[in-house]
């Protein structure tokens, strides 16, 4: 819904976000076999992609394109710590066959589960334990949280997120 308080006041709807790739072939290719994502050819030069929700990253052919900066990854959510380990044992196992260029060891970091790994097109990326809606939870007080971050001691770990009364998952 638009925020009629904004300047702008018309804007509804956060669509998309772009990521660069080397090779749209190979890259489709790794996001369909390996991360199991939708992926729609929108032209010689682009896809689009989504998973789980109607937000949507455009991905651009650019041969030239530089490594992201680890800051800058996307986010892949999973249900489970077994999860986790499970996926970080895939792409560690096999970086030669999905182009993996580096990767992290999964650890505890800001309330969630997670390891980092670069892949074929040198782009970021974490895979975590979230509750379903992923960090929709962070929104559902209507306001900033207590304290920045979701820290193991929050009351609102997403590792054991159970909804608020009064809320909805
Ligand atoms: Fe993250």
């Amino acid at each position: 819904m638009a925020n009629s308080r904004a300047a702008l006041g018309c804007i509804n709807f956060l669509s998309h976000g772009t990521l660069e790739a080397r090779d749209l072939d190979r890259t489709r290719e790794f996001y369909e076999n390996c991360l199991g994502l939708e992926v729609v050819r929108t032209s010689p030069r682009s896809l689009m992609i989504r998973l789980g929700g109607n937000n949507t990253i455009a991905v651009v052919q650019n041969p030239k394109k530089p490594a992201m900066p680890l800051l800058n990854h996307n986010g892949l959510d999973v249900a489970t710590r077994e999860d986790v380990e499970r996926c970080h044992k895939e792409l560690d196992a096999n970086k030669e066959k999905w182009g993996i260029q580096k990767i992290t060891k999964p650890a505890d970091q800001h309330g969630t589960y997670s390891f980092y790994f670069s892949d074929l097109d040198e782009n970021w990326w974490e895979i975590l334990t979230n509750p379903p809606g992923g960090y929709a939870w962070m929104f559902s007080q209507g306001g900033d949280l207590e304290r920045w971050g979701a820290g193991e001691s929050d009351k609102v770990n997403p590792n054991q997120y159970k909804p608020r009364e009064g809320t909805r998952r």
